[in-house]
């Protein structure tokens, strides 16, 4: 399985790719969390990038899709893409990746959410320091304040998640990737999900779409 999850910023995208990943037994390769582990490691690349990460801007596409591919080309099984492409020139690179490995993608899923609900779902987003466990104080509270259920470790927030960096995150969002979506639609699988349904019902919808690709 192939897929490529697209949706603005807290569209649910990592949400439900861990899920889906993880039932397909499929990699979950997320741009975002990449840059942000290499950023906590203050390695050379996170160095590069942690200016435009925390400003809300796109990393450099030539940065970007050389970290990709190099994930791409370490799990050949299947994968699903989140937040990534983010750009037409993101999107011809995988295309060229796909045709160089005799690969396709086998779905295209847009994930819809209006904006400001989108702004309310980032400003209450918090994440495990330990595990990376997604939690969100309005939909999906920990049980203990400020902790992670599953291991304890104490919960923060995204330094691009202020209100101000979410509004110019889906700026960048409606400039430079949602002209993916026409991309996509005339050249691929393409399907729309509504996002802002609960997440169980995102999940079987997204399920019941690439069952039947699969099948
Ligand atoms: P990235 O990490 O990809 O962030 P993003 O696209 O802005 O998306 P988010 O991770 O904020 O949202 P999401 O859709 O994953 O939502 P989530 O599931 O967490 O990128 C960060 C930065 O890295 C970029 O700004 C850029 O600098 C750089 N970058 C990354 N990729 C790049 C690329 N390809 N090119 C250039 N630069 C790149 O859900 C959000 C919240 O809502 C959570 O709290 C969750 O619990 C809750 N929630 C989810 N689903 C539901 C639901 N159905 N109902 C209620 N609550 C829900
Ligand atoms: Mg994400």
């Amino acid at each position: 399985m192939r897929a490529v999850l697209l949706g603005c910023p807290g569209a649910g995208k990592g949400t439900q790719s861990k899920i889906l990943s993880a039932r397909l037994g499929v990699t979950h390769i997320a741009s975002g969390d990449l840059f942000r582990s290499e950023i906590d490691k203050k390695s050379p690349l996170g160095l590069k990038v942690q200016d435009y990460v925390k400003k809300g801007m796109l990393v450099p596409d030539s940065v970007v899709i050389e970290l990709i591919s190099s994930k791409l080309d370490a799990c050949k099984e299947g994968w699903i893409l989140d937040g990534f492409p983010r750009t037409h020139d993101q999107a011809e690179a995988l295309d060229k990746w796909l045709e160089q490995n005799g690969q396709k993608i086998d779905a295209v899923v847009f994930i819809k959410m209006g904006e400001d609900e989108v702004v309310k779902r980032l400003t209450s987003r918090w994440t495990c320091g330990g595990c990376g466990a997604v939690y969100n104080l309005l939909t999906k509270p920990p049980q203990a304040e400020g902790k992670c259920d599953a291991c304890a470790a104490a919960l923060i927030q995204r330094s691009d998640d202020s209100e101000a960096t979410v509004r110019r995150r889906l700026m960048v969002f409606n400039d430079l990737t949602a002209p993916l979506i026409s991309y996509y639609k005339h050249a691929h699988d393409y399907f729309e999900v509504e996002g802002s349904q609960p997440m169980d019902a995102v999940t079987a919808t997204l399920e019941g779409i690439l069952a039947a690709k699969k099948a």
